[in-house]
């Protein structure tokens, strides 16, 4: 029994917006995937998606979800549908204020690594662009897409990641420096936070 001076939520008889900011405000930080993908004629496209995460690292699988914008279809979701392959780069604290200039609600043909003044180069075994200026990036094959409703609200893609690549300088003893990534992590709305700063350890239980 909960506590009496708790609020409890029936998700079903929330407006929209209230679940999505409920739900964006408990569920904090959250990893933020900067997918890049390649359109029609090759358009470069690049956007980021905090319902994102890993999920397995055997197959090494990693996923997000684009919602729909007024029923259609976001560019990332029809490029991945088609190409069935994107890319993922870290968006560290330098690279903030590019990340957010990328989710513009941009026409198909805009190429959102020259909005954002970002350097493209296509993955090694996926065409799809990556972040040059990144940290650290993913390559990734298309393996599920699930529609989370009918008519479509977010639709689900997981991927299998085929290629990472790690700046050098953020590697020790083959583990990931978790200050040096210097990732930044996305709270409700247009709040952000910085993982190294609030960074603590504690050893797990035999
Ligand atoms: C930090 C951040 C996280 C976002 N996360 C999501 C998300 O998980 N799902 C989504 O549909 N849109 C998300 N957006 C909005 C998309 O980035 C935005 O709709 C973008 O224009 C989609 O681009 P596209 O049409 O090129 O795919 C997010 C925006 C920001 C700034």
């Amino acid at each position: 029994m909960p506590p009496s001076d708790t609020t409890t939520f029936v998700p079903s008889e929330l407006e929209g917006i209230d679940r999505y900011k409920l739900l964006t405000g408990l569920i904090v930080p959250r990893p933020i995937g900067w997918v890049g993908t390649l359109g029609p004629d090759n358009r470069r496209n690049l956007a980021p998606f905090s319902f994102f995460t890993v999920v397995a690292g055997t197959p090494p699988t990693v996923l997000f979800s684009p919602g729909r914008r007024t029923g259609t279809r976001k560019d990332t979701l029809a490029n991945v549908i088609a190409s069935r392959e994107f890319t993922i780069s870290i968006v560290d604290e330098s690279l903030a204020e590019a990340m957010n200039l990328t989710s513009g609600e941009y026409p198909p043909d805009v190429d959102e690594f020259a909005v954002a003044n970002l350097t493209a180069r296509p993955g090694d075994v996926v065409a799809a662009p990556l972040v040059v200026e990144a940290p650290a990036s993913l390559e990734c094959h298309v393996t599920h897409v699930v529609e989370l409703a009918d008519p479509p609200t977010n639709t689900v893609v997981f991927g299998e990641v085929v290629r990472v690549h790690v700046r050098s300088d953020l590697l020790d003893g083959g583990r990931i420096d978790p200050i040096g990534l210097r990732a930044v992590g996305r709270m409700a709305g247009n709040a952000y936070t910085r993982i190294a700063d609030g960074y603590f350890e504690m050893e797990r239980p035999d």
